[in-house]
């Protein structure tokens, strides 16, 4: 059983390629779908998202996984395949979002605890039945005047951990997530500060409810300014936090790291990506699961009315980014890794 899970942790991350998270909840996609008008009706978000899994070329040479949301895993394409079988035959691996969504923490004013636990074991039976092999769980960790709170850090880390040992009982990959939130004044410092604090409770509780790391992956926000912040950190800063934070805390067994994009646009996720890539060597190997970095822009320029080979590849544009990123090649940068290397990695996928 952890050979399963280590496989299929090590194929998430497979050089070059990365998660595409399509699993906004309703109500999310609804407000994604406001912005261009469009109704949100379960025709319509069936075929918006059959539309981002049809780039087959796009999808089969970037994206090692699909984060899913519930309806979705159950829906089937307009030719009547399900759509997560349109998803593994482009080689990607389908995958389920678990969570019930982050509610207010009792006790703890302007903080949230995810929630979801209750039934996971009987749910996660079904998603493998349905075709999921990885999960996803997300907390929410704010910054504010004295937040987090000790309390709020430890409930969403034991949250996390409970939820990712029965992902390993159902042979389910789990994405373990915690995310500190851009939103706030706060500067790159105080980001450090509480993602280190974040992701040394998450580890600790892992390790106490006995989740076997190398079957994990880890999806955590990147160490950056706060979005209000007057002095924005460079791509570079960025880059050099983020990976000095990640070094200190997360255990060289986790063989990947897929960053969120939290609100980033698609170019700043992809710059702070690629300049981690480029500038250090690290044991874990560093990706994305990107959702609006990957979508953000589908839905005005890709989905509302345009031909079908237009859509594919403004996809296939977007998708890249994740070989980009990975080989430290966005825009000015020249790789730390040569190209040589890049050529000779077993990993490498066809950029
Ligand atoms: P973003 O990249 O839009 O942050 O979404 C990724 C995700 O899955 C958040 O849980």
């Amino acid at each position: 059983m952890t050979a399963q899970l280590e496989a299929t942790a090590l194929a998430i991350v497979a050089g070059g390629k990365g998660i595409l998270a399509a699993d906004e909840s309703s109500g999310t996609i609804k407000k994604r779908f406001d912005t261009i008008g469009a109704e949100s009706t379960e025709d319509n978000r069936r075929d918006y998202r059959e539309m981002l899994f049809r780039a087959s070329d796009a999808m089969s040479k970037y994206i090692s996984g699909v984060i899913l949301f519930d309806e979705t895993l159950r829906q089937k394409a307009k030719d009547g395949t399900p759509l997560a079988k349109v998803i593994a035959d482009t080689g990607a691996i389908p995958g389920i979002k678990v969570d019930t969504g982050a509610k207010e923490l009792a006790g703890c004013a302007g903080e949230k605890i995810t929630e979801g636990l209750d039934g996971l074991r009987e749910r996660f039976a079904e998603y493998y039945e349905l075709g999921a092999r990885f999960a996803k769980w997300r907390a929410v960790i704010t910054i504010g005047d004295h937040i987090p709170s000790r309390t709020c850090i430890a409930a969403n880390a034991h949250a996390l951990a409970r939820y990712a040992a029965l992902a390993q009982e159902a042979n389910i990959v789990p994405i373990v997530e915690p995310e500190v939130l851009m939103d706030g004044p706060h500067d790159i410092a105080r980001c450090f500060e509480v993602t280190q604090a974040a992701l040394d409770a998450l580890y600790g509780e892992l390790t106490t409810q006995r989740v076997h790391l190398e079957g994990t992956i880890l999806k955590p926000n990147m160490v950056l300014s706060g979005t209000a912040c007057a002095a924005q950190a460079s791509v570079d800063e960025v880059a050099e936090q983020s990976v000095k934070c990640l070094k200190r805390v997360v255990p060289e067994a986790v063989p990947g790291i897929c960053f969120l994009s939290g609100g980033q646009s698609d170019e700043a996720a992809t710059a702070h990506l690629s300049a981690m890539n480029a500038m250090f060597n690290t044991p874990w190997r560093l990706s994305f699961s990107y959702g609006r970095a990957l979508q953000a822009r589908n839905e005005d320029m890709g989905w509302a009315g345009k031909p079908s080979e237009c859509r594919s590849s403004i996809l296939r544009k977007r998708y890249r980014f994740g070989p980009i990123s990975f080989y430290g090649i966005f825009g000015r940068r020249l790789s730390f890794r040569s190209h040589q290397e890049s050529q000779a990695d077993p990993h490498r996928s066809d950029i």
